[in-house]
Formats: structure tokens, C-alpha cells, sequence
């Protein structure tokens, strides 16, 4: 008999309950060991914020962020080397070039050298809204930025400079009907009510895919066709903020209707057609460390718009990073990212990748620890307040700050509050906390790094806290509540 007859007997591969990870380890680290004493004298010693931890007492999984932690692959190591670092026009920024263009399309990157830059590097997201922002900033005072959830930094690059971000949840984001899947979707009927009262104050509109501070939750394609359809009708652009675009994209391949047999390439070309411009960190769906961009669509309604806004970003980009042509990244990294945008539109890493953080927060699910679901693409989220629910916790103990001391200490796995304290500001006025819609802690999965056993003992670590929450005392404040973007710097002790 034939092997392959005999394979053909067999019940697929694929229908097996375990399957293979779709890639090898390439090169690991030895974790060093400290124990649950000694990680709690150093967190005390950083005021319990836990970006001031040493990543190398982590014995557990560090799952502060997917951000720049991405385990590169060998062909990105090997692209390093090729890393040409000339001062101007490095080998690599025409790579990019012809990258950016068949990843977002054509429109995104004009040839260099011809008529205005539209192509502009930055070393991270930040930056790139930073550009953007000061730029628009100068359009006048009291303007608004609409977005289905604007990220910390982008917020606060905003506000730095003027302005409202205003963010449009979902109706849906908050309930716990998991049969919604686009619960990162922009609230249109909120979107209507803005533009109708305040269109003449918005010189921009923001979509965040997927939507990072609404749990990590994807958005449609009908979402961003509509608010694309209703923001042009105001003349006002509309930019993606699109660092997850890929994990973004698969969602609609697999949960929106008409879409199933479409390549996650091609539907990344779809949602990009609907924008006329983003700003992106590639610490993300670019599978590198460092990397960020902004892009304006050639002709599109931003440029037209404001014509004089490419020419003053290039100036501001010399000025703050470099020659446009490197704009804050190194030949190097240049040749990474080159190859993890080819990379991450890969329908087996994709699907490897986004199953792993589902099961992550499926499993917590299981266990009764209350997760947002159905779980997103990048990352678990726990709701504090339901965590908490049943216990002494109140809004200003930040049982978020809590929970992710007592995990890092006790267990060594470290997540990240985005919730009361990070979305939250103290208001001098009035002297109370201005609290968000949203309380989160989010356990971010780095791309390529953990395995199941890793994320499995950061559930079992978190069953035991719930289990015991009602011991869980809270967090005072010692340092930093008035200040901006204060989750990054402040201290605290336990009450
Ligand atoms: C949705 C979103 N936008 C912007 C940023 C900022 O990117 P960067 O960290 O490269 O400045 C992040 C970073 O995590 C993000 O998640």
C-alpha cells in the first residue's frame, strides 16, 4: 500500500486538538531566579509602578506590552546585516518604499525626489504623532479629534498641543454578549451627534485598529466604510492609527461575512482605501523593535486640504529625527522591518498568533477571572471592577495598580493597568479622580516569544489572586496623581 493512501486514512492533521507551534526557536535566554521576597522588596523600592521593575527579576512572563518585544524571525537577524547605513537614501528606504506600497498601497509613498514627500520615518508611533499633531495643532485652538479610542500616547500628543481627543466607544464594548466581534467598531450614532454639533472644529477623524483601549478589539470592515462615507460627507479625513492593521484585518477575514476567501493582504489593501493617511508604530504588526510612520494618500483629502502640511512635517522631521530618508531609524532596523511587514500578513503565523491569545483569555475565562470577550487580537484584558466586584475595592483604591503588584511580586508575570489610574486624571478643582469609562488590567502577548506553559502559569497565578481578592488591599497615590501621562512616573503604596 502506498504511504499516501495510508496518510489519507488518517483523521487531518489539522482536526488534532494539539498542533504544532508554525515556527522553531531560533536562539533562547536563560531566565535568571529571584524570589517572590525579592521581587517584592524591588517593587517596593520603584513605588510599585511597575515599568520602573528590572526586566530581568521577571521569572514569569513580562507581559507589559506587545509592543517592541516581537522575537524577530532568522530572516529578520539576517536582513540586519545587510543594513546599509548611509546618511542619505540608504539601500534599505527604497525597500521600504516598495514595502509600504505593496502593503497599504501605491498611494502611500510617492517616488522620492518627486513633487511632495508623503513618506514620512519616524524611530516610533509617538513621534509620527507628535509630527502630525504639532502640525495640526497650529490650525487653531479648540479643535477636536474624534476616535473609536484614542492610545495613551496619541491622546495625549493631542492634548499636548491644544486639542480634544475625544474617544467613541461602542455600545457594545462593555457587555458581555461574546457573539459581538467588532466591538473595537467606532460608536456611530456618538460619531453623527459630534459632527453635527462641532464638524467645523474637527480637522481629522481617527480610527485605531484594532482598537488597543477598547480591549484590543477588532473593527469591521462595514465600521470603517461607514465612518469613512460620514466623515467625507463633512470633507473632513479620516487616518487610521494602524499599528495592529494585520491582526485587524484577519478578524474581518474570519468573522465578517464576505470575506472568508479573501487573503489578509488583500483585505489590508481594502481597509487602507478607505483612509487618507495613518500613523503607525511597526514596534507592532511591523515585527520589530523600533519603528514608527506617517503616511498621507497622494491626492487624497487630507493633502488637498491642508497642502502646506507635508512640506512643514518634513521640516519638523529634520529638525526632531533625522533626513527623511532615514527619519529616526538606523539602515538597520530599516532592513527588519522591511521583512516583518512581508512577514506578518502570513496566514499561518496570523492564525498561530491571535488563537494563542484567545486560548490565553479563554482559559482565564474558565477559571472565572472576568476577561473582555470575545478576546481580541493583541491581548487579554481584565475588568477590574468585576474582578473586584464583590469586595471592599472602591474607584480611588485603583484596584488595577493592586492587582498587577501583587501578580508581579508574588508570581513574577507583569501586565498593565489601563484603566482609573492610566485613563483617569485628578482634577485640581474639584479635587476628586475624573474617571474613564473603561477599568482594565491588559495582559499583552509578545509575538513569537511565549508558549502555552508560559501563559497557562500567568492564569494559574491570577486564579489565586481572585480567589482571594477580598484580601487585596488598595494603592495610595505617594507620587505623580496631577501628572500627565502619570502611569508612566508615579509611586505608590499599599494601604
Ligand atoms: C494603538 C497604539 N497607537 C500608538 C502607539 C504608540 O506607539 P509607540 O510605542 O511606537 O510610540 C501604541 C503603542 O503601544 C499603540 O498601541
Amino acid at each position: 500500500m502506498k504511504l499516501k493512501s495510508l496518510v489519507g486514512r488518517l483523521p487531518a492533521e489539522q482536526d488534532l486538538s494539539v498542533k504544532p507551534r508554525p515556527y522553531l526557536n531560533h536562539s533562547v535566554e536563560l531566565k535568571k531566579l529571584f524570589t517572590a521576597e525579592e521581587r517584592a522588596d524591588m517593587l517596593e523600592k520603584v513605588g510599585l509602578n511597575v515599568f520602573f521593575f528590572p526586566s530581568e527579576m521577571i521569572t514569569g512572563c513580562d507581559l507589559l506590552s506587545d509592543s517592541g518585544v516581537t522575537t524577530m524571525t532568522s530572516e529578520q537577524w539576517a536582513a540586519l546585516h545587510l543594513g546599509d547605513e548611509a546618511y542619505g537614501s540608504n539601500r534599505g528606504y527604497f525597500l521600504l518604499k516598495d514595502q509600504i506600497r505593496a502593503s497599504f498601497g501605491e498611494a502611500f509613498f510617492n517616488e522620492p525626489g518627486v513633487g511632495d514627500s508623503n513618506a514620512f520615518i519616524f524611530h516610533q508611533g509617538r513621534a509620527s504623532e507628535d509630527a502630525l499633531f504639532t502640525q495640526l495643532g497650529k490650525l487653531g485652538v479648540g479643535q477636536i479629534i474624534p476616535s473609536n479610542g484614542h492610545f495613551d500616547t496619541t491622546g495625549a500628543n493631542i492634548e499636548a498641543n491644544k486639542m480634544q481627543a475625544v474617544n467613541l466607544f461602542s455600545e457594545e464594548l462593555l457587555e458581555s454578549d461574546t457573539n459581538v466581534r467588532f466591538k473595537g467598531n467606532m460608536n456611530i450614532r456618538k460619531l453623527k451627534a459630534l459632527l453635527e454639533k462641532s464638524h467645523d472644529r474637527i480637522p481629522l477623524v481617527y480610527l485605531t485598529v484594532t482598537n488597543n483601549t477598547a480591549g484590543g478589539q477588532p473593527v469591521s470592515m462595514a465600521n470603517i466604510k461607514e465612518v469613512s462615507q460620514i466623515v467625507h460627507g463633512y470633507g473632513i479625513p479620516l487616518f487610521f492609527d494602524a499599528c495592529r492593521f494585520a491582526e485587524n484585518a484577519w478578524f474581518i477575514r474570519n468573522y465578517e461575512s464576505g470575506y472568508k476567501d479573501k487573503d489578509v493582504a488583500i483585505i489590508v489593501h481594502e481597509m487602507f482605501s478607505h483612509v487618507d493617511g495613518f500613523t503607525i508604530s511597526y514596534k507592532k504588526d511591523g515585527l520589530v523593535n523600533m519603528g514608527g510612520g506617517l503616511f498621507l494618500r497622494n491626492n487624497g483629502l487630507f493633502t488637498k486640504k491642508y497642502p502646506k502640511m507635508p512640506g512643514a512635517i518634513v521640516g519638523y522631521q529634520i529638525i526632531k529625527e533625522g533626513h527623511p530618508t532615514y527619519g529616526g531609524l538606523s539602515g538597520r532596523d530599516i532592513m527588519a522591518l522591511v521583512v516583518g511587514l512581508r512577514l506578518v500578513t502570513r496566514d499561518e503565523y496570523l492564525t498561530y498568533r491571535i488563537n494563542q491569545v484567545s486560548e490565553f483569555g479563554e482559559e482565564m475565562h474558565r477559571q472565572d477571572i472576568p476577561v473582555v470577550r470575545p478576546v481580541g487580537g493583541h491581548a487579554v484584558y481584565v475588568d477590574v471592577n468585576k474582578f473586584f466586584h464583590d469586595t471592599a475595592m472602591g474607584p480611588e483604591d485603583f484596584g488595577g495598580v493592586a492587582l498587577c503588584a501583587i501578580l508581579l511580586a508574588g508570581y513574577g508575570h507583569r501586565a498593565c493597568e489601563l484603566g482609573y489610574f492610566s485613563f483617569g486624571h485628578f482634577d485640581r478643582e474639584t479635587g476628586k479622580e475624573v474617571l474613564p469609562e473603561v477599568n482594565f488590567v491588559r495582559f499583552a502577548v509578545p509575538r513569537l516569544r511565549y508558549e502555552k506553559q508560559d501563559l497557562d502559569s500567568v492564569v494559574a497565578a491570577l486564579k489565586v489572586l481572585h480567589e482571594c481578592r477580598k484580601e487585596v488591599p488598595g494603592v495610595q497615590v505617594t507620587y505623580g496623581r496631577e501628572l500627565p501621562l502619570r502611569h508612566f512616573k508615579a509611586r505608590f503604596e499599599f494601604k
